[in-house]
C-alpha cells in the first residue's frame, strides 16, 4: 500500500425508497460530504443489496437515480469524490462469493439486521440474498481498501463482520485487506422515529408520522416536527433516559444549525417544548426546501446524471479490479490470461 495517500473511505445507502430520511443525513451522508475533503473517498447507491427485498424495476431505476441525485443535492461533489452505482462494479459480488466461502454459516446468523427482518417476513418470504447481505457489504468495504467507513449505529456489526473477515483472509491467505474501521458519530449515531422516540428513525416505521423524508413538501415535514412525541415535564435539556423525544429534537437542531447542545439549552431556558418545536419545524423547512430543489435540477437532467455515474464507476472499476485479481491471486485462482 501506498503511505502517502489520503485516507481512503467508502459508504453507500439504498435506493428502497424514493426519499433519504432524515436519519440518513444525519448519520451517514452529511459526514460523507465532509470526508471528501479529508479522504479519498468512494460513495455507492446500493442498488444490489436493494433487490434483497423484491422490487418493482421501473421503480427501481427511478429510485436509484434519485438516489444519486440526492447525494450530489446533499453536497457530494463528483469532482472531490468518486459516486457510483454498486451494480456498476460486478467486482464487488465476485468478492462477496469468496467472502462467504470464508464466513462462518453461525457468524452470518448472528446478524441482528438479518434476524430482525426475517423475522418480521418469515422466512419463505426472506431470500437467501438478504442472508449473505452481510457479506456484499464485506466485499463493498474491502474491495477499496478503505480505512474507514461513515455509517450509523445500526451498521456496526456488518463493520466488525468486515474486520473479522478481513483479518482471517489476510491471516489464511498473506495480507491482501486493510482493515477497516467504522467511522460512527456519537451524536448523529442514530437519530430516533419521531412519534417513538425509543426506536431509530427507518423506512420501516410503523408509521409515516416519525420519519421526515427529506423529498417531502417542506411543510409536511415541518408539520411532523410540531407533532413530534415529547415527554413529561417542560423543561428543555438534553437527557436520553427521561427526555427521550426532546433529546432527539435537540440533536436535530444541534446538527442542522451547527449549534451545540449546551447553547441550545441556555437558549430554550424558561421557554415550552412549543417554542423548540415551532423553531426546528422552520429549520428543517428551510433546509429541505433547497435540498429538494437541487435533486430536482439533478433529475431534469438524467443524461449528465447517467454520464456522471458512468465516469464514477470506470474509477472504482480501476480500484476494485486490482483488489479482486489480488485477492484471486492468494486464493490460487490461475489467472485468465498472461
Ligand atoms: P441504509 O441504506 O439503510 O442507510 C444508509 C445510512 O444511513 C444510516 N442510518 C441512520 N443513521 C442514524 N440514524 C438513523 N435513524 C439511521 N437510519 C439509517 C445507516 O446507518 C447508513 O449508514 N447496509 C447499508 C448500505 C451499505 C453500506 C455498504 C454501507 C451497503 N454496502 C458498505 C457502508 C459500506 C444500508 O442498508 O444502509
Amino acid at each position: 500500500m501506498v503511505n502517502d495517500r489520503r485516507p481512503r473511505v467508502l459508504s453507500g445507502i439504498q435506493p428502497t425508497s424514493g426519499s433519504f430520511h432524515l436519519g440518513n443525513y444525519l448519520g451517514a451522508v452529511r459526514q460523507w460530504s465532509a470526508m471528501q475533503e479529508t479522504h479519498d473517498a468512494f460513495y455507492m447507491v446500493v442498488d444490489l443489496h436493494a433487490i434483497t427485498i423484491q422490487q418493482e424495476p421501473e421503480q427501481l431505476r427511478a429510485n436509484t437515480r434519485q438516489a444519486a441525485a440526492q447525494l450530489l443535492a446533499a453536497g457530494l461533489d463528483p469532482e472531490r469524490c468518486t459516486i457510483f452505482l454498486q451494480s456498476h462494479v460486478p467486482e464487488h459480488t465476485q468478492l462477496s462469493w469468496i467472502m462467504e466461502c470464508i464466513a462462518g454459516f453461525g457468524e452470518a446468523s448472528r446478524m441482528t439486521q438479518f434476524k430482525d427482518k426475517s423475522a418480521k417476513q418469515g422466512s419463505d418470504r426472506t431470500s437467501v440474498g438478504l442472508f449473505t447481505y452481510p457479506l456484499l457489504m464485506v466485499s463493498d468495504i474491502l474491495i477499496y481498501q478503505a480505512d474507514q467507513v461513515p455509517v450509523g449505529e445500526d451498521q456496526r456489526q456488518h463493520i466488525e463482520l468486515t474486520r473479522n473477515l478481513a483479518e482471517r483472509f489476510n491471516s489464511r491467505y498473506g495480507k491482501a485487506f486493510t482493515v477497516p474501521e467504522p467511522y460512527i458519530l456519537k451524536e448523529t449515531a442514530k437519530i430516533y422515529d419521531l412519534q417513538d422516540p425509543s426506536v431509530k428513525m427507518s423506512k420501516s416505521a410503523s408509521t409515516p408520522k416519525g420519519i421526515i423524508n427529506l423529498l417531502d413538501e417542506p411543510k409536511v415535514s415541518a408539520k411532523k416536527i410540531k407533532s413530534a412525541v415529547t415527554d413529561t415535564g417542560s423543561e428543555i435539556r438534553f437527557d436520553e433516559q427521561e427526555k427521550p423525544g426532546i433529546s432527539n429534537l435537540l440533536t436535530i437542531y444541534s446538527t442542522l444549525t451547527d449549534t451545540s447542545i449546551a447553547e441550545l439549552e441556555t437558549r430554550y431556558e424558561g421557554k415550552g417544548y412549543g417554542a423548540l418545536k415551532t423553531d426546528l419545524s422552520e429549520i428543517v423547512a428551510d433546509w429541505a426546501g433547497p435540498f429538494r430543489e437541487r435533486t430536482q435540477e439533478y433529475l431534469d437532467d438524467p443524461e449528465t446524471l447517467d454520464s456522471l455515474l458512468a465516469k464514477g464507476a470506470e474509477k472504482a472499476r480501476s480500484v476494485a479490479a486490482e483488489t479482486l485479481a489480488q485477492a484471486y491471486d492468494k486464493v490460487g485462482f490461475l489467472p485468465a490470461k498472461h
